[in-house]
Protein backbone atom coordinates (compact mmCIF):
# COMPACT_ATOMS: atom_id res chain seq x y z
CA UNK A 1 0.00 0.00 0.00
CA UNK A 2 1.22 3.62 -0.98
CA UNK A 3 1.57 5.69 1.92
CA UNK A 4 1.09 8.85 0.25
CA UNK A 5 -0.85 9.85 -2.74
CA UNK A 6 0.58 11.60 -5.74
CA UNK A 7 -0.85 14.19 -8.08
CA UNK A 8 -0.40 11.30 -10.71
CA UNK A 9 -2.93 9.43 -8.91
CA UNK A 10 -5.87 12.32 -8.09
CA UNK A 11 -5.07 13.56 -11.78
CA UNK A 12 -6.12 10.09 -12.80
CA UNK A 13 -9.06 9.69 -10.57
CA UNK A 14 -10.19 13.21 -11.76
CA UNK A 15 -10.20 12.49 -15.16
CA UNK A 16 -12.12 8.79 -14.53
CA UNK A 17 -14.99 11.38 -12.89
CA UNK A 18 -14.93 14.47 -15.09
CA UNK A 19 -15.02 11.96 -18.34
CA UNK A 20 -18.67 11.01 -16.66
CA UNK A 21 -20.72 14.04 -15.83
CA UNK A 22 -21.51 17.31 -18.14
CA UNK A 23 -21.79 19.78 -14.98
CA UNK A 24 -19.42 21.93 -13.41
CA UNK A 25 -20.79 20.89 -9.54
CA UNK A 26 -20.25 23.53 -6.98
CA UNK A 27 -20.66 22.07 -3.54
CA UNK A 28 -19.74 18.63 -2.29
CA UNK A 29 -21.51 16.79 0.45
CA UNK A 30 -19.94 13.83 2.27
CA UNK A 31 -22.64 11.69 3.62
CA UNK A 32 -22.27 9.60 7.03
CA UNK A 33 -23.28 6.19 8.36
CA UNK A 34 -26.70 6.08 8.29
CA UNK A 35 -27.19 8.94 6.21
CA UNK A 36 -26.67 8.04 2.77
CA UNK A 37 -30.44 7.95 1.81
CA UNK A 38 -30.11 11.85 1.43
CA UNK A 39 -28.72 10.84 -1.96
CA UNK A 40 -31.30 9.59 -3.44
CA UNK A 41 -32.76 13.12 -3.77
CA UNK A 42 -30.58 14.96 -5.89
CA UNK A 43 -31.74 15.29 -9.37
CA UNK A 44 -30.57 14.28 -12.52
CA UNK A 45 -28.17 12.11 -11.40
CA UNK A 46 -25.24 10.80 -12.82
CA UNK A 47 -23.89 8.04 -10.35
CA UNK A 48 -20.50 6.87 -10.40
CA UNK A 49 -20.12 3.74 -7.97
CA UNK A 50 -16.10 4.72 -6.46
CA UNK A 51 -14.71 1.24 -7.24
CA UNK A 52 -14.91 2.76 -10.45
CA UNK A 53 -12.60 5.79 -10.31
CA UNK A 54 -8.51 4.61 -9.79
CA UNK A 55 -6.93 4.58 -6.78
CA UNK A 56 -10.47 6.14 -4.83
CA UNK A 57 -10.00 4.16 -1.27
CA UNK A 58 -12.93 1.38 -1.49
CA UNK A 59 -15.21 1.77 1.40
CA UNK A 60 -16.36 -1.43 3.39
CA UNK A 61 -18.37 -0.81 5.68
CA UNK A 62 -22.28 -1.77 5.60
CA UNK A 63 -24.25 1.42 5.63
CA UNK A 64 -21.27 2.64 3.01
CA UNK A 65 -22.62 2.25 -0.79
CA UNK A 66 -19.24 4.20 -1.92
CA UNK A 67 -20.71 6.27 -4.82
CA UNK A 68 -20.62 9.18 -6.67
CA UNK A 69 -23.77 10.76 -7.25
CA UNK A 70 -23.65 14.36 -9.37
CA UNK A 71 -26.80 16.63 -10.16
CA UNK A 72 -29.21 19.24 -8.58
CA UNK A 73 -29.95 19.92 -5.19
CA UNK A 74 -32.14 23.02 -4.20
CA UNK A 75 -31.05 24.57 -7.47
CA UNK A 76 -27.07 24.04 -6.66
CA UNK A 77 -24.83 21.73 -8.56
CA UNK A 78 -24.08 19.14 -6.15
CA UNK A 79 -21.63 16.21 -5.90
CA UNK A 80 -22.76 13.79 -3.16
CA UNK A 81 -20.31 11.00 -2.06
CA UNK A 82 -22.35 8.50 -0.58
CA UNK A 83 -19.88 5.93 1.63
CA UNK A 84 -17.22 7.52 2.62
CA UNK A 85 -14.09 6.06 3.39
CA UNK A 86 -12.65 5.29 7.16
CA UNK A 87 -8.91 5.21 8.03
CA UNK A 88 -9.91 1.93 10.27
CA UNK A 89 -10.57 0.18 7.11
CA UNK A 90 -6.73 0.02 6.54
CA UNK A 91 -6.19 2.84 4.04
CA UNK A 92 -3.38 5.34 4.92
CA UNK A 93 -4.34 8.36 6.24
CA UNK A 94 -3.07 10.07 3.43
CA UNK A 95 -5.86 7.93 1.08
CA UNK A 96 -8.47 9.09 3.16
CA UNK A 97 -7.34 13.11 1.69
CA UNK A 98 -7.89 11.37 -2.18
CA UNK A 99 -11.59 12.24 -2.41
CA UNK A 100 -11.46 15.85 -0.96
CA UNK A 101 -8.44 16.28 -3.62
CA UNK A 102 -10.44 15.15 -6.45
CA UNK A 103 -13.25 17.67 -5.41
CA UNK A 104 -10.75 20.06 -5.38
CA UNK A 105 -9.46 18.94 -8.98
CA UNK A 106 -12.78 19.72 -9.66
CA UNK A 107 -13.02 23.05 -9.16
CA UNK A 108 -15.19 22.54 -5.86
CA UNK A 109 -14.93 25.35 -3.19
CA UNK A 110 -17.39 24.30 -0.47
CA UNK A 111 -17.33 21.17 1.39
CA UNK A 112 -20.22 19.97 3.71
CA UNK A 113 -19.02 17.18 5.47
CA UNK A 114 -21.65 14.86 7.58
CA UNK A 115 -20.92 12.17 10.14
CA UNK A 116 -22.25 9.65 12.83
CA UNK A 117 -20.93 10.60 16.61
CA UNK A 118 -21.26 9.71 20.06
CA UNK A 119 -22.76 12.39 21.75
CA UNK A 120 -20.24 13.22 25.30
CA UNK A 121 -21.85 16.68 26.08
CA UNK A 122 -24.34 15.74 28.85
CA UNK A 123 -26.76 18.38 26.86
CA UNK A 124 -26.83 16.18 24.18
CA UNK A 125 -29.66 13.56 23.16
CA UNK A 126 -29.62 10.79 20.64
CA UNK A 127 -31.37 12.06 17.50
CA UNK A 128 -29.62 15.48 18.41
CA UNK A 129 -27.58 17.13 15.04
CA UNK A 130 -24.17 19.74 16.37
CA UNK A 131 -22.61 21.72 14.19
CA UNK A 132 -19.00 21.31 14.43
CA UNK A 133 -17.53 24.64 15.27
CA UNK A 134 -14.32 22.84 15.85
CA UNK A 135 -12.18 19.62 16.31
CA UNK A 136 -9.40 18.56 18.13
CA UNK A 137 -7.31 16.49 15.82
CA UNK A 138 -6.03 13.99 18.39
CA UNK A 139 -5.06 11.62 15.58
CA UNK A 140 -3.00 14.21 13.63
CA UNK A 141 -1.22 15.19 17.25
CA UNK A 142 -0.43 11.32 17.12
CA UNK A 143 1.32 11.08 13.88
CA UNK A 144 -1.46 10.44 11.42
CA UNK A 145 -2.03 14.04 9.44
CA UNK A 146 -2.80 13.41 6.13
CA UNK A 147 -0.62 16.07 4.67
CA UNK A 148 2.45 14.17 5.78
CA UNK A 149 4.50 13.28 3.66
CA UNK A 150 5.75 15.55 0.60
CA UNK A 151 3.48 18.35 0.25
CA UNK A 152 1.25 19.23 -2.63
CA UNK A 153 2.16 22.36 -3.20
CA UNK A 154 -0.11 23.23 -6.42
CA UNK A 155 -3.16 22.43 -3.57
CA UNK A 156 -1.75 24.69 -0.86
CA UNK A 157 1.23 25.16 1.79
CA UNK A 158 3.35 23.00 3.63
CA UNK A 159 1.85 24.93 7.23
CA UNK A 160 -1.48 25.57 6.76
CA UNK A 161 -2.63 27.24 9.29
CA UNK A 162 -6.01 25.82 10.97
CA UNK A 163 -7.69 28.49 13.00
CA UNK A 164 -11.62 28.31 11.73
CA UNK A 165 -11.40 25.20 9.56
CA UNK A 166 -15.12 25.61 10.11
CA UNK A 167 -16.22 28.69 8.19
CA UNK A 168 -17.58 30.96 10.49
CA UNK A 169 -20.27 32.30 8.03
CA UNK A 170 -21.20 28.89 7.02
CA UNK A 171 -21.74 27.74 10.18
CA UNK A 172 -24.26 31.42 11.11
CA UNK A 173 -25.88 30.18 7.85
CA UNK A 174 -26.60 26.94 9.01
CA UNK A 175 -28.03 28.58 12.53
CA UNK A 176 -30.10 30.89 10.94
CA UNK A 177 -31.50 28.00 8.61
CA UNK A 178 -32.09 25.68 11.65
CA UNK A 179 -34.10 28.36 13.45
CA UNK A 180 -36.21 29.21 10.33
CA UNK A 181 -36.99 25.63 10.38
CA UNK A 182 -37.34 25.43 13.93
CA UNK A 183 -34.97 22.72 14.72
CA UNK A 184 -33.08 23.28 17.77
CA UNK A 185 -29.20 22.81 16.72
CA UNK A 186 -26.16 21.75 18.68
CA UNK A 187 -22.80 23.29 18.32
CA UNK A 188 -19.49 21.62 19.50
CA UNK A 189 -16.17 20.33 19.03
CA UNK A 190 -15.57 16.82 17.38
CA UNK A 191 -12.92 14.34 17.79
CA UNK A 192 -12.18 11.53 15.37
CA UNK A 193 -10.54 8.57 16.83
CA UNK A 194 -9.12 5.94 14.13
CA UNK A 195 -11.71 3.36 15.92
CA UNK A 196 -13.19 0.42 15.03
CA UNK A 197 -13.68 0.09 18.69
CA UNK A 198 -16.08 1.89 20.15
CA UNK A 199 -14.17 4.18 23.53
CA UNK A 200 -13.64 2.70 26.75
CA UNK A 201 -15.62 4.58 29.97
CA UNK A 202 -11.69 6.37 30.71
CA UNK A 203 -11.12 7.25 26.67
CA UNK A 204 -14.52 9.09 27.11
CA UNK A 205 -13.79 10.64 30.93
CA UNK A 206 -10.43 12.11 28.92
CA UNK A 207 -12.37 13.22 25.69
CA UNK A 208 -14.66 15.20 27.41
CA UNK A 209 -11.94 16.55 30.29
CA UNK A 210 -9.99 18.40 27.01
CA UNK A 211 -13.29 19.84 25.80
CA UNK A 212 -14.64 17.37 23.29
CA UNK A 213 -19.05 17.45 22.48
CA UNK A 214 -18.85 14.35 20.14
CA UNK A 215 -16.90 11.83 19.45
CA UNK A 216 -16.39 9.90 15.85
CA UNK A 217 -14.30 8.06 13.22
CA UNK A 218 -14.25 10.58 10.42
CA UNK A 219 -14.59 13.98 9.11
CA UNK A 220 -11.36 15.50 10.71
CA UNK A 221 -9.06 13.71 8.01
CA UNK A 222 -10.73 14.98 5.22
CA UNK A 223 -11.98 18.64 6.95
CA UNK A 224 -7.47 19.13 7.29
CA UNK A 225 -7.29 18.33 3.05
CA UNK A 226 -10.19 20.73 2.55
CA UNK A 227 -8.68 23.01 4.44
CA UNK A 228 -5.21 23.13 2.80
CA UNK A 229 -6.72 23.06 -0.43
CA UNK A 230 -8.78 26.31 0.35
CA UNK A 231 -12.20 24.71 0.85
CA UNK A 232 -14.86 26.37 2.67
CA UNK A 233 -15.95 24.28 5.24
CA UNK A 234 -19.48 23.49 7.21
CA UNK A 235 -19.15 19.89 9.06
CA UNK A 236 -22.59 18.57 10.42
CA UNK A 237 -22.51 15.86 13.45
CA UNK A 238 -25.08 13.58 13.68
CA UNK A 239 -25.41 12.65 17.16
CA UNK A 240 -26.46 9.04 17.01
CA UNK A 241 -26.04 7.74 20.39
CA UNK A 242 -25.55 9.49 24.12
CA UNK A 243 -22.58 8.40 25.78
CA UNK A 244 -23.71 7.90 29.92
CA UNK A 245 -22.00 10.83 31.97
CA UNK A 246 -20.10 8.44 33.58
CA UNK A 247 -17.77 7.23 30.20
CA UNK A 248 -19.82 4.24 29.52
CA UNK A 249 -20.77 3.97 25.83
CA UNK A 250 -22.62 1.22 24.91
CA UNK A 251 -23.26 2.17 21.40
CA UNK A 252 -23.35 -0.61 18.26
CA UNK A 253 -23.33 -0.15 15.13
CA UNK A 254 -27.11 -1.10 14.20
CA UNK A 255 -27.97 1.22 16.62
CA UNK A 256 -25.65 3.84 15.16
CA UNK A 257 -27.53 3.40 11.49
CA UNK A 258 -30.90 2.87 13.07
CA UNK A 259 -30.88 6.39 14.73
CA UNK A 260 -29.07 7.85 11.67
CA UNK A 261 -32.08 6.58 9.61
CA UNK A 262 -34.29 8.72 12.00
CA UNK A 263 -32.05 11.80 11.86
CA UNK A 264 -31.56 12.14 7.96
CA UNK A 265 -35.06 13.60 7.24
CA UNK A 266 -34.14 16.68 10.03
CA UNK A 267 -30.43 16.99 8.65
CA UNK A 268 -31.69 16.51 4.77
CA UNK A 269 -34.26 19.73 5.89
CA UNK A 270 -30.90 21.49 7.02
CA UNK A 271 -28.42 20.28 4.07
CA UNK A 272 -31.75 21.91 1.70
CA UNK A 273 -32.27 24.80 3.85
CA UNK A 274 -28.48 25.70 3.91
CA UNK A 275 -28.31 24.70 0.16
CA UNK A 276 -31.09 27.05 -1.30
CA UNK A 277 -29.35 29.88 1.16
CA UNK A 278 -25.94 29.41 -0.07
N1 LIG B 1 -18.04 6.62 19.01
C1 LIG B 1 -17.31 6.69 17.88
N2 LIG B 1 -17.85 6.75 16.67
C2 LIG B 1 -19.20 6.79 16.59
C3 LIG B 1 -20.01 6.73 17.73
C4 LIG B 1 -19.40 6.65 19.00
O1 LIG B 1 -20.06 6.60 20.05
N3 LIG B 1 -21.30 6.78 17.29
C5 LIG B 1 -21.25 6.87 15.95
N4 LIG B 1 -19.98 6.88 15.51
Amino acid sequence: MAEFITIAQIDAATDAVRARIHTQPEIALILGSGLGQLADSVENPTIIPTREIPHWPISTVPGHKGRLIIGQLEGKEVLVLQGRTHYYEGHSISQIGLPIRVMQRLGIKTLILTNASGGLNDDFRAGDLMLIKDHLALLPMAGENPLRGPNLDEFGPRFPVMSAVYNPELIQLAEETGASLGLTLKKGVYVCLSGPSFETPADCRFLKMVGVDAVGMSTVPEAIVAKHGGMNILGIATITNKIDPDGTNKATHEEVLEVGDRIAPNLMSLLRGVLRRL
